[in-house]
């Protein structure tokens, strides 16, 4: 797929290797760094399933946790800090909003199909990835069957909201996200250090 690069002023003028690198200026930590580029990829075929803009929600997965390290596990803080960070470096509203609502215990949930998915791939991707470090590491062995399997065993992966994850139904049935997300992973298996 080709992407197209909108001009200055465009409210996203940021490319997905610009964002990583953006990412990277403030997050060290491998583990997260994996975890940003898991729920963007899921982001992206989120958005290629609801015709939506797959470029622009696929930033928003990588930079949503931009400030996690900054803040230091305070969540009060979390978000908000993430957005303003983004809207200094020129990104607007569509992907600062997001970024600071995805932070649901300070803004509660919100129903727009960009917030509702940021919040569901935040979660689906650690499930999904969870499931496949108990296959030894590959995600090729994940199947959509696997994950809904595990998303009714609460105590696996339990830091995963379930809740969460269950609001994309607004928008999809659940296998069809568990799916997308499953292939979203192994799309970029490499760059998650898995098989
Ligand atoms: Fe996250």
């Amino acid at each position: 797929m080709v992407n197209v690069i909108p001009s200055a002023g465009h409210p996203l003028f940021m490319e997905r290797a610009d964002a990583i690198l953006l990412l990277q200026e403030h997050v060290v930590k491998e583990s997260l760094i994996a975890h940003c580029r898991a729920t963007a990829a899921v982001m992206r075929a989120t958005a290629e399933a609801l015709d939506e803009d797959a470029d622009l929600w696929e930033v928003i997965g990588i930079l949503h946790d931009i400030d996690y390290e900054e803040v230091g596990g305070d969540m009060q803080r979390h978000g908000d800090v993430g957005a303003d960070l983004l809207l200094a470096a020129g990104l607007g509203e569509e992907v600062a909003g997001p970024v600071r609502r995805h932070n649901y215990v300070k803004y509660g949930d919100t129903d727009t199909p960009v917030d509702t998915a940021l919040t569901a791939a935040d979660n689906i991707s650690g499930l999904v990835i969870a499931c496949a470090m108990v296959k030894a590491g590959s995600v090729s062995d994940v199947t959509a069957k696997t994950v809904k399997k595990k998303v009714k065993d609460r105590a696996f992966a339990a830091g995963c909201s379930r809740d969460r994850i269950r609001r994309i139904e607004a928008y999809m049935e659940l296998p069809e996200y568990y799916a997308l997300s499953v292939a979203a992973l192994q799309g970029i298996k490499e760059n998650l250090g898995l098989s």
